[in-house]
C-alpha cells in the first residue's frame, strides 16, 4: 500500500488551530498532502503547522476568517497561484452560540450562520473554481448529528449544519461532471475544546444516549475525512456520512 497516497496534493483545512480541524490537517499531511492550515487563531494555527513539520510533513498557515467573502476568495486564489492547484478543501471551521430561540439574540443567529454556512459557501466558491479548472477535487464539509436529530438550544447551529447538507448535495451534482466530489461528515459528540465548554450534567445526559458509551475522538473524524480525500474515493459524492457511536443511525 502506498503510504503517501496524497503526495502531490494540496489541501486547505479551515478552523485547524485545534480540535477536529487540527486532527484533519495532521491526517492529510500524514497521507502526504501539503496543507494550508486556516484559522482565526494565528498561535493555534502555527502550532498545527509546527506539529505537521515535526513529523516531516508540509504545511503553511493561512489566516483569514471564513465568514469574510473577499478574504476567502483572495486567500484561495493566492494558494492556487502559489501551488498551481488545490485538490482538497475541508470546511471545518464552526462556532456555537447556544440559547433557546425566544431568547436568542439576532447577532447569535447571524454569527453562527455566517461562519458555519456562509463560511463554507465562501471557501467552496473559491476552491471549486480551481478544482473545475483542473477536473479534479475533493470537498469535505463538517456537518453535525444535530442537523439530523435537532437539539434544543441550538436552532442556529442545527440550521447551519442542516444547511450544509443541502449545500453538499447540490454542489455534488454541479461538480460531478468535473471529477470533483463533495461529501459531508456528520460527527456526534467529539472530545474537543468545543465540547469541553458543555456543562457536565448536559454532557452526561448525551453520553447516556450513545450506544458506544463514549465520546468520539478528533482522530476518528480525521480518519474518515482522510478516506474521503483519497483519489480512490472518487465515486462517493453527495453523501452525509455519520460518525456518532450509534447515537443516530440515519
Ligand atoms: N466537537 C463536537 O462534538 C462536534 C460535533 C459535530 C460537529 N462538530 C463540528 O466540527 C467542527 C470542528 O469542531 P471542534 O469541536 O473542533 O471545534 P473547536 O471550537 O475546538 O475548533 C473550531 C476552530 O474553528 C476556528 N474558527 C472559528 N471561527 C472561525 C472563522 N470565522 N474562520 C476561521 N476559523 C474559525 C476556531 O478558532 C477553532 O480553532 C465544527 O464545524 C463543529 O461544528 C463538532
Amino acid at each position: 500500500m502506498n503510504p503517501n497516497p496524497l503526495s502531490g496534493h494540496n489541501a486547505l483545512v479551515t478552523g485547524a488551530a485545534q480540535g477536529i480541524g487540527r486532527a484533519i490537517a495532521l491526517k492529510l499531511a500524514e497521507l502526504g498532502a501539503r496543507v494550508a492550515v486556516n484559522d482565526l487563531s494565528e498561535s493555534g494555527g502555527k502550532e498545527t503547522v509546527r506539529l505537521i513539520e515535526e513529523k516531516k510533513g508540509k504545511a503553511v498557515f493561512a489566516g483569514f476568517s471564513v465568514s469574510d467573502y473577499q478574504a476567502a476568495q483572495d486567500a484561495i486564489k493566492g494558494l492556487g497561484k502559489e501551488w498551481g492547484a488545490l485538490q482538497i478543501l475541508v470546511n471545518n471551521a464552526g462556532i456555537t452560540r447556544d440559547q433557546v430561540l425566544p431568547r436568542m439574540k439576532m447577532e447569535d443567529w447571524n454569527e453562527v450562520i455566517a461562519v458555519n454556512l456562509t463560511g463554507a459557501f465562501n471557501c467552496c466558491r473559491g476552491a471549486s473554481r480551481l478544482m473545475v479548472k483542473n477536473h479534479y477535487g475533493r470537498i469535505i464539509v463538517i456537518s453535525s448529528v444535530v442537523a439530523f436529530l435537532g437539539q434544543a438550544g441550538q436552532t442556529n447551529y442545527a440550521a447551519s449544519k442542516a444547511g450544509l447538507i443541502g449545500l453538499t448535495r447540490s454542489l455534488a451534482l454541479e461538480l460531478a461532471p468535473y471529477q470533483v466530489t463533495v461529501n459531508a461528515v456528520a460527527p456526534g459528540l467529539i472530545e474537543t475544546p468545543m465540547t469541553k465548554a458543555l456543562p457536565e450534567a448536559h454532557l452526561q445526559k448525551i453520553l447516556a444516549r450513545i450506544p458506544a458509551g463514549r465520546m468520539g475522538k478528533p482522530e476518528e473524524v480525521a480518519e474518515l475525512v482522510g478516506f474521503l480525500a483519497l483519489p480512490g474515493s472518487g465515486y462517493i459524492t453527495g453523501q452525509a456520512l455519520h460518525l456518532n457511536g450509534g447515537l443516530y443511525l440515519g
